[in-house]
């Protein structure tokens, strides 16, 4: 059974991962009308995978006897400003995550709970490449700058990435890759 301060703080991270997906879904769909058909792909793979996230620990909180909470969501931005915006934005959510999930862990070797804190490694090695792979993205397009035809080819770069990563190779395969 969890204590009620871990199942507590699973459940806001449960919200957490769920505003993710939201987030990472809206800048989707804004890049799909703004023709950007790659990197709209990675993103409504990402949206996909921050909800993959929500269900694994909405399970894990069930199976430990509490319940995991479908939470209220705000509504994310509807239009972005750039495609750079968009990926220091994702960047800056990912550091943001990695942040509360430290804090997660805290909370279950404070309270003891050593299956929880196993259980969350998952996420603590996620985090490490997420963080990775949007820090990479970031720096490519420092290096673009304005170049509008850069942008591009960035975007076929991307389109690439999604079908690997849907393909299942995942930030791994980025890492490994290049
Ligand atoms: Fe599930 Fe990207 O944090």
């Amino acid at each position: 059974m969890l204590a009620k301060k871990v199942s507590e703080a699973l459940n806001k991270q449960i919200e957490l991962e769920a505003s993710s997906s939201q987030f990472y879904l809206a800048m989707a769909s804004w890049a799909e009308t703004e023709g950007l058909n790659g990197i709209s792909a990675f993103l409504y793979h990402h949206a996909d995978e921050e909800r993959m996230h929500m269900l694994k620990l909405i399970k894990f909180v069930n199976e430990r006897g509490a319940h995991g909470i479908v939470p209220a969501l705000k509504q994310p931005p509807v239009t972005f400003k750039s495609v750079k915006s968009v990926f220091e934005q994702v960047l800056s959510h990912e550091v943001k995550v990695s942040d509360e999930i430290n804090k997660l862990v805290d909370t279950c070797l404070k309270e003891k709970d050593y299956t929880t804190h196993n259980f969350l490694q998952w996420y603590v090695s996620e985090q490490i490449e997420e963080e990775a792979l949007a820090r990479k993205i970031v720096d490519k397009l420092k290096l673009l700058g304005d170049d509008k035809g850069g942008i591009y080819f960035f975007d076929r770069d991307m389109e690439a990435l999604a079908a690997q990563t849907a393909a299942g190779g995942g930030a791994e395969a980025d890492k490994g890759g290049k």
